[in-house]
């Protein structure tokens, strides 16, 4: 079922049972794409996450030259070995998607090619200061509007490979800046906090040579960039949704599998088991350099807790869940550190503290992260503030609410989890479109 601008009831107190597979991750999806789009030949990616997000990245590489077919879960893409694409100046709307806009930033900026890139109301406020930064020191000509979108890029005679430290634990940053690197002569390193690691795992499935350790990612140069047969886990950024709503509904239980578990994207598995939930992982293997398993979880009985600093860039799109499932634990739940959710598809510390307020549980909002009071959530109308985890986190309310919950504009749900509506009614929640 696709979602246009619509509002979604979901009946309450329903609980949830079966065994799912949800479309593959998005993150994944877009390097696999980008990667494959620069690569020296012909790529053939399985289960890629046919979503408006991952479209936006699409429709972007075709820009640079690529040839993308696409049939249902399958992209053959013939890529244009790193050559610099010349061309006609071109806008690029990028929609919602900050992955998208922020890792072509790194690739826009060595074509022969101008381009302006937009996004809609929300990606036009997000932050783009942070990687044009980066990118001017290695030579780029690219500017933004007052930080944010519009992004202009021109042309420049060549890229510069330098040295960078990055202060802020953004995967979309440090992407960004090395797929601009592969433009380059000459190796260099990147010094940052620990994010997740997809474009580094990816470069390196393609034949780069890339050495990491926590802290720091040295790159050589690498050309060509070796084709490759890559197949996309199931996102658990997705996964999340219903791993939540079986823990915090009753008489619950829920199988998901080939879900994508790598270190640092299982942050939520991590602090649900220290609150007490009853999750475990089976089948446990490694494809094209991800690990993936099934993911087995259960109605559980929570506790509050002080979410550690270092469990926060692991989780970070799975913080309004980590709400919803303080709610419905004993006591208080501290998130801090946490300031990077203010500049998400929305405000995400305000939206659920908004969120919750309707709910009628009570918080303490900070500038990094809330307190969340364990409590009964009543059934209400509340706003998806336009982000479409903020949609799905409410909807998943609806499975201990005393009462129905209406979600407001639900259209973004489609920019990440076209199927989320079909695969929740499926496993016997009742969420419809309500005008
Ligand atoms: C992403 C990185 C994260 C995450 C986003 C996807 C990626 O953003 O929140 O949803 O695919 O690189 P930051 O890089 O801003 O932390």
């Amino acid at each position: 079922m696709s979602i246009e601008r619509v509002n979604l009831l979901a009946t309450s107190n329903k609980k949830i049972n079966g065994c799912i597979k949800v479309p593959g991750d998005k993150s994944i999806s877009h390097r696999a794409i980008i990667i494959s789009s620069i690569a020296d030949g012909r790529t053939e990616i399985n289960n890629y996450l046919n979503a408006a997000d991952v479209n936006a990245t699409i429709n972007a590489c075709r820009a640079i030259g690529a040839a993308i077919e696409e049939s249902k879960d399958t992209l053959i893409i013939d890529g244009n070995n790193l050559e610099r694409h010349h061309g006609d100046a071109i806008d690029l709307n990028f929609g919602n998607s900050g992955t998208s806009m922020r890792l072509m930033m790194g690739i826009l900026s060595a074509q022969k090619f101008s381009s302006v890139l937009i996004g809609d109301e929300s990606l036009n406020e997000r932050p783009m200061d942070r990687v044009s930064n980066p990118l001017l020191r290695m030579n780029a000509d690219i500017k933004t509007s007052d930080g944010k979108p519009p992004v202009y890029i021109n042309p420049v005679p060549s890229i510069k490979c330098i040295d960078h430290t990055v202060d802020i634990a953004s995967a979309q940053i440090k992407s960004s800046i090395m797929l601009a690197g592969l433009y380059g002569e000459n190796a260099f390193t990147i010094t940052t906090p620990q994010s997740r690691d997809h474009t580094e795992i990816m470069l390196s499935q393609f034949g780069c040579n890339i050495s990491i350790n926590s802290h720091s990612i040295k790159m050589e140069p690498c050309k060509p960039i070796s084709p490759e047969f890559i197949q996309i886990p199931g996102d658990i950024s997705s996964a999340a949704f219903f791993i939540v709503g079986s823990i915090i509904s009753k008489n619950s239980q829920i199988i998901i599998e080939n879900v994508g578990l790598n270190p640092l994207r299982t942050g939520l598995i991590e602090i649900l088991r220290m609150m007490g939930a009853n999750i475990h992982i089976t089948n446990i293997k490694t494809v094209n350099g991800e690990m993936i398993g099934n993911i087995h979880a259960e109605s559980s009985l929570l506790n509050g807790i002080e979410i550690p600093k270092e469990l926060i860039a692991s989780s970070i799109d799975e913080l309004p869940l980590i709400v919803l499932a303080a709610s419905q634990a004993n006591g208080k739940t501290a998130i801090r550190n946490a300031e990077e959710l203010r500049v998400k598809e929305s405000d995400r510390i305000l939206s659920m503290i908004k969120m919750m307020d309707a709910f009628k549980i009570e918080t303490d909002e900070f500038p990094d992260g809330m307190n969340v009071y364990g409590g009964s959530i009543k059934g209400a109308r509340v706003s998806s503030f336009g982000d479409h985890r903020i949609a799905m986190t409410a909807l998943m309310a609806s499975l201990v609410s005393d009462s129905d919950i209406l979600v407001e504009d639900c259209k973004n749900i489609d920019t990440s989890f076209p199927t989320f509506i079909e695969i929740a009614n499926n496993i016997c929640m009742d969420i419809n479109k309500n005008d």
